[in-house]
């Protein structure tokens, strides 16, 4: 709170508060974040958007049709969800951008809001170990009987209609430039996504690294 505060002061023409929710409630696809980035969610108010982890994420959207229209780094660039949620585990910038477990604690009822108020969720995209098991405990499961790994996939029958939980690495910076996760990568769980709400039995997924 303190830390939101100074940043109110600094930077008041910044967001500086709670990232709401991108996209429509009646998604079928919900993607989950870490947290806003410093001067990218935190500065414009719109989750990925301004933060490096974005260009990736919205270059993928579009490219496999989860969004549509020019994405430009600002929340009024017209960049269009299509069928798809994109939230965050924490709402507010962390300190160090490292959140601590009980702000992720406290976060989980937006989550678990958030979530709720999607009557049509068939897929789930967790960016990231944080993320994964913040979704788990969402989704009334223990993240120790789904342990999180990139590609892995988790057929939920008894959440809602069905819902498949989807884990990749967090595309941030860090993940990208020492090559955790290339594009290529990241492009290849959201292709899963796609064959998934489109009907199609898309090939296994992809072996984990090593
Ligand atoms: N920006 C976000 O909104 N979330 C992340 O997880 C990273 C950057």
């Amino acid at each position: 709170m303190e830390f939101r505060l100074e940043a109110r002061a600094r930077e008041p023409d910044w967001h500086n508060a709670p990232v709401p929710t991108f996209g429509p409630a009646s998604a079928r696809l919900l993607i989950v974040g870490l947290a806003p980035g410093l001067r990218g969610a935190n500065r414009t108010g719109r989750p990925f958007t301004g933060d490096w982890a974005g260009d990736l994420l919205f270059e993928t959207l579009i490219d496999l049709g989860f969004a549509r229209g020019v994405y430009d780094e600002r929340p009024d660039d017209g960049l269009a969800l299509v069928d798809t949620r994109i939230t965050n585990a924490v709402r507010c910038v962390p300190p160090q951008n490292k959140p601590t477990p009980a702000e992720i604690k406290t976060c989980r009822r937006f989550l678990d809001q958030t979530i709720a108020a999607m009557p049509r969720l068939t897929a789930i995209v967790a960016l990231g170990r944080i993320s994964h098991d913040s979704v788990s405990r969402a989704l009334g499961e223990s993240p120790s009987r789904l342990p999180f790994a990139h590609g892995r996939e988790f057929a939920l029958p008894q959440i809602g209609g069905g819902v498949t939980l989807f884990d990749s690495y967090h595309c941030s910076r860090y993940n990208t430039n020492t090559g955790v996760l290339t594009p290529q990568m990241f492009r290849a769980v959201f292709a899963r996504v796609r064959g998934l709400l489109d009907g199609v039995s898309a090939s296994p997924a992809p072996a984990e690294p090593r």
